[in-house]
């Protein structure tokens, strides 16, 4: 959807269909932090990381993704929202993000099967296909095939935290439906097996990610925004691809959702990474641009696509290409103040770094790990370092989430 023809600029104010007005089309996207405190709640931590953002210039942030079942955990250290959760930490991370006048969405999530194995818990999916990623495939539980009861818990408690979120401050909520979490599972033919109502037809796999819209829509307020963020294809033979997702956003615009973020792939494919598993190539910036483009064309929704942005001109291109908002996850951990460092120096490009290794998993983590290094240490008011090494990197933070997950496990009676 094209809103006018001012709508050229990355830097010009956006409105979303609910009213909500964002000062800039620059997002920050979901990085998972991991800097949880001990009863899974955020800290001083992530208030100065959140402040950092929200001074930085960004017009709107989306939360690492927030667990809405505390034994359903994405990784050590993450943040539970649940029913009963005190909400004064929370209240505080959200006027912390808003304090430089960015909006504030909390991404929520289950994670499906995507638990490691060593976290136990609940390692639930539509049916019980274990993740295949060769001699990795043990680091992950096997997963139990969901009941009726545990998709309506399931659904209930996406509800109950986005409840939650808006009592916290927060402007919105985002529900992950990417990256081969639960929700994408259910999208995914690969994953999802079923022959009752919540497997088979497109209709029946989207029934899940479409009855949490529906419930979320009917209890919070006009004006607090609902948005999802959707795999444009889960690069995989067989898998979720650009028809279905086309489809699945016509369905959320039918929802009155306020905006649609397109990624890509999983554990099994990390195309969010800008590398797929079905050997499909994707742009060296902006990976999921083409596939944005295409179903903007086909949608009134306001479109974000994020992955592999990091220059201004990359974010015009997005902006001029259809896709009317902009995702940036890891160039803002390495310069949270990009979005105030553009405005007067367009040619400004961050400095960050990806790893290359010939173990793609590994290659991966260790991605990831030079990622959240600098996020806490943002976290503790300390400036980023873009030159740490990945293998000492990679090795210092699983040292941190074996002591994360030890924990977890004794705070939720796991060990
Ligand atoms: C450390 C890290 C944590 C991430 N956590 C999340 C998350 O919680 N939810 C999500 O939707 N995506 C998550 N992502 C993916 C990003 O939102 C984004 O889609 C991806 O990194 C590509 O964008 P980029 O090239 O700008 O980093 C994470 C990425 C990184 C590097």
């Amino acid at each position: 959807m094209s809103q006018d023809s001012t709508a050229s600029s990355p830097l010009s104010a956006f409105i979303l269909p609910n009213g909500q007005s964002v000062k800039n089309r620059i997002v920050k996207a979901s990085m998972e932090e991991g800097m949880g405190d001990a009863n899974q709640a955020p800290d001083q931590n992530l208030f100065n990381l959140y402040r950092a953002w929200s001074e930085g210039g960004v017009g709107a942030i989306l939360t690492g993704n927030v667990m809405i079942d505390r034994l359903a955990m994405t990784r050590p250290g993450g943040v539970v929202l649940e029913k009963d959760t005190d909400l004064s930490p929370f209240k505080t991370w959200a006027s912390h993000a808003q304090s430089g006048g960015s909006k504030v969405w909390m991404q929520i999530n289950h994670p499906g099967r995507q638990v490691f194995a060593n976290m136990k818990g609940k390692v639930l999916s539509p049916s019980s296909v274990a993740l295949k990623m060769g001699k990795h495939s043990k680091l992950f539980g096997q997963p139990k095939a969901m009941t009726e009861s545990d998709i309506n818990d399931v659904i209930q408690r996406f509800v109950d935290t986005a409840l939650q979120a808006e009592k916290a401050g927060f402007d919105g909520v985002q529900i992950h439906a990417a990256h081969g979490y639960l929700i994408a599972q259910f999208l995914s033919p690969l994953t999802n097996q079923r022959d009752d109502d919540w497997g088979g037809a497109l209709e029946n796999r989207a029934r899940i990610l479409l009855s949490v819209v529906q419930q979320i829509k009917q209890q919070v307020s006009a004006d607090f925004t609902v948005a999802v963020k959707l795999n444009s294809a889960d690069f995989q033979r067989g898998g979720f691809d650009l028809g279905e997702a086309k489809q699945v956003v016509k369905m959320l615009q039918q929802e009155g959702i306020d905006f649609v973020e397109l990624s890509g792939g999983s554990y099994e494919s990390p195309a969010m990474q800008g590398k797929t598993a079905d050997g499909r190539t994707l742009e060296r910036e902006a990976y999921f641009l083409k596939f944005a483009k295409e179903i903007a064309e086909s949608t009134q929704l306001p479109v974000m696509t994020t992955g592999g942005i990091r220059r201004f001109a990359t974010a015009e291109q997005v902006v001029n290409s259809g896709p009317e908002l902009v995702g940036i996850a890891s160039a803002l951990a390495f310069a949270p103040d990009l979005v105030n460092k553009w405005q007067h120096d367009k040619a400004f490009v961050v400095e960050n770094k990806t790893v290359t290794w010939k173990d793609k998993t590994l290659a991966g983590l260790a991605t990831m790990a030079l990622v959240t290094r600098q996020l806490r240490r943002l976290g503790k008011n300390k400036s980023p370092k873009p030159n740490d090494s990945p293998f000492v990197t990679l090795l210092l933070e699983q040292l941190r989430k074996a002591k994360l997950t030890k924990r977890y496990l004794k705070r939720n009676g796991l060990n």
